[in-house]
């Protein structure tokens, strides 16, 4: 079995943190988000993974390299420009012999792929579509299925009257299996997408399409900031289970800096006396000053927290200056190399 993770998207939603970081590889934690998938991935036995690319691909494959260090054997193939969801799939066609796991390249989840893939097995069938239950589905793929869990129809980004209409809250979880046969509904070459066009054909095809309900799952799309700052208070209030957080990091914390037992501090950080830490991700070689407070926050590398000044549920990218006295109120999301002068308030 092999996998193929769709990550060549602009992350635009997800701006300014996608400046200079593609989505696939923001930090989650200190670790580069894609790790997660490939954890996940290689809990199942996949190894065999190929990332498909689009955005900034270069600063993907640097830091990932061949796989070897998480344990896996990664590939890359890169679009000259983007070619869609189903176009990149496509587009991989060379590096693809089998049934394959496709997984959008934002999705954090505990999901164990292997049931998915039995299930896929044991009913026979060609396409199958991991499914989850949201609030609201209107940002999503909203896919309306029958007893037997065959999907009758997928409405992509539905609208409020179309949602009502269904009265169902199902939507695509981002996670295939799909037999390399679906490959041949895809044309070569052309811009293609899973949701507007691919699904709607194996419909028409009456192919074997069946869907997967994820239910004790965790789930959520990393593809804004608020949904990103999410994933951390997940995370570090423990509705996350099954990955390792590495809290082994080395830093300089004063003896009269608080850090909580949550928080996750990276390496060569100091944090100086009266300091305090509370529910966040701090990333590698990051200052904080006296006094200043950090809650419910994510602060990304080599950034600095001045003297008195306070963070509360906001991100802060990488080698920010945060200046003496300075209020970051919630929502804020400071994009890389962000200066705020002293007292500044957002
Ligand atoms: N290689 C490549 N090429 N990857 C792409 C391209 C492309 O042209 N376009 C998008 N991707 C990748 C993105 O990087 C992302 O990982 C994934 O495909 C999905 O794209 P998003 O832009 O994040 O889509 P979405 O979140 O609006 O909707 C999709 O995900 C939902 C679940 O989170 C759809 O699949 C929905 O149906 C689904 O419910
Ligand atoms: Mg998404």
């Amino acid at each position: 079995m092999q996998a193929l993770i769709l990550a060549g998207g602009k992350g635009t939603r997800l701006r300014p943190l996608t400046v200079y970081t593609p989505k696939p590889i923001v930090p989650v934690l200190n670790r580069p988000f894609l790790l997660y998938q490939i954890e996940i991935l290689a809990r199942a036995g996949i190894t065999e993974i190929v990332l498909s690319l689009s955005y900034q691909p270069d600063k993907i494959e640097d830091l990932l390299g061949d796989g070897s260090d998480y344990g896996v054997k990664l590939r890359y193939i890169t679009e000259p420009s983007p070619m869609g969801t189903g176009g990149a799939y496509k587009f991989a066609a060379d590096a693809i012999r089998e049934t394959t796991v496709v997984f959008n390249g934002d999705i954090l989840t505990d999901v164990d792929i292997s049931s998915i893939i039995a299930f896929h097995r044991e009913i026979k069938s060609e396409a199958t579509i991991a499914l989850v239950p949201v609030e609201d589905p209107s940002a999503y793929g909203l896919v309306e299925t029958n007893a037997e869990h065959r999907v009758l129809r997928f409405l992509e980004k539905p609208k409020p009257e179309e949602i009502a209409k269904t009265g169902i809250n199902t939507i695509n979880a981002g996670i295939y299996v799909l037999d390399p046969s679906i490959l041949d509904l895809i044309p070569k070459g052309e811009n293609c997408s899973f949701e507007y066009n691919v699904f709607p054909s194996i419909l028409e095809r009456q192919k074997q399409f069946y869907s997967y309900i994820l239910k004790e799952n965790y789930w959520r799309d990393l593809g804004n900031p608020k949904s990103y700052l999410e994933a951390h208070h997940d995370f570090l209030g423990g509705s996350i289970k099954g990955f390792k957080i590495d809290r082994s990091a080395v830093s300089d914390i004063a003896t009269a800096a608080s850090v909580d037992k949550t928080s996750v501090i990276g390496a060569g950080c100091v944090i100086k006396p009266n300091a305090r830490i509370i529910k966040s991700s701090i990333g590698p070689g990051v200052h904080i000053e006296e006094r200043a407070v950090i809650e419910n926050s994510v602060i990304w590398s080599h950034s600095r927290v001045s003297s008195s000044a306070e963070v509360r549920n906001a991100v802060i990218g990488r080698s920010c200056h945060i200046g003496r006295n300075v209020m970051v109120n919630e929502g804020a999301v400071l994009g890389d190399k962000t200066m705020l002068p002293d007292y500044s308030q957002t």
